[in-house]
């Protein structure tokens, strides 16, 4: 089921629709901020306002070892790293995205504290009990076997070490399918979107204690009203930005995203945070 999931993702000319992207704002890899990046570094609902609420209640320190589970290009590595001081390690199954990754690192000068890595989140390259604390931000829905994913993160966490999963879960409609394509996936085949008792049934079995499990309707809400305004705004003969998720997205971005708003608004879908510890 990988080998499917990367080919939805895969953008091997993703550096240079950014770099065009960059010569378009009037900036360069050498002048690009973080800030100005900010639109294509986060790969899920609420952006970089849901990034910072949620990392922001993990209590992370400089001297914390940090992974990141499905990290895509990983701008969540290096927002964390930024903001925290911390070191992170980031794992994802599509090698565009890491070579997309390391290279964006590169332009921010992270490379000292953040390091990316294609590889499954089911296999691991990291010794057991090797990170403090790890997330995972919209990656359950690819991944079937979830408590053997779950298994594998309890495994290279340390005794103590704290879990936060960022997932889109069912909503209160389970029964009606889901409209594709969404932005994790083109067809049903690669999508496993479940309901939370399921994330916490697999997150239980593979040792974690489950604190706490909240529906983010307020991040997703406040998500797709800033994307409502920066239409309206457009609409209205306003700029179109250049630097958006839909250079990640690809061609058809625009479907993906109006899928993704009409599952959330039927109430089919809700990103739901959990977070979670391994026992000491
Ligand atoms: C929607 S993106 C989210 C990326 C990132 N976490 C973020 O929030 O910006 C989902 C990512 O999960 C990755 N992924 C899916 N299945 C995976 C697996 N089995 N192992 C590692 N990464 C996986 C994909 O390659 C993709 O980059």
């Amino acid at each position: 089921m990988s080998e499917p999931v990367a080919r939805h993702y895969e953008a091997p000319d993703l550096i240079a629709r950014i770099e065009a992207a960059l010569a378009d704002a009037g900036t360069t890899p050498e002048t690009v901020t973080a800030e100005m990046l900010a639109p294509v570094e986060e790969f899920h609902v609420g952006g970089r306002p849901a990034t910072d609420a949620l990392l922001d209640a993990m209590n992370i320190r400089p001297a914390h070892k940090a992974l990141d589970v499905g990290c895509g290009t990983g701008g969540t590595s290096r927002h964390a790293a930024a903001r925290f001081g911390c070191t992170v390690e980031g794992v994802d199954l599509t090698e565009s995205y890491i070579r997309a990754g390391r290279t964006l690192t590169a332009w921010l000068k992270l490379d000292g504290k953040v390091h990316l890595h294609a590889a499954s989140a089911l296999d691991m390259p990291f010794e057991a009990a090797k990170f403090d604390l790890a997330w995972m931000f919209h990656v359950g829905m690819n991944i079937e076997e979830k408590e053997a994913l779950f298994r594998e993160v309890f495994r290279v966490l340390t005794p103590g070490g704290r879990f936060l999963v960022y997932d889109i879960m069912r909503g209160e409609d389970e029964a009606t399918p889901l409209t594709f394509p969404v932005p994790w996936s083109t067809v049903p085949e690669t999508s496993f979107v479940r309901p939370p008792r399921d994330y916490e049934a697999a997150l239980t079995a593979a040792g974690f204690t489950v604190a706490q499990a909240e529906p983010r309707r307020d991040l997703a809400d406040a998500f797709f009203a800033a994307a409502a305004a920066q239409a309206a705004a457009q609409a209205a003969g306003g700029p179109r930005p250049p630097i958006t998720l839909a250079l990640i997205m690809g061609e058809t971005a625009r479907q993906k995203f109006q899928n993704l708003k009409q599952n959330y608004d039927a109430g089919r879908i809700v990103p739901v945070a959990m977070l979670c510890e391994k026992p000491a």
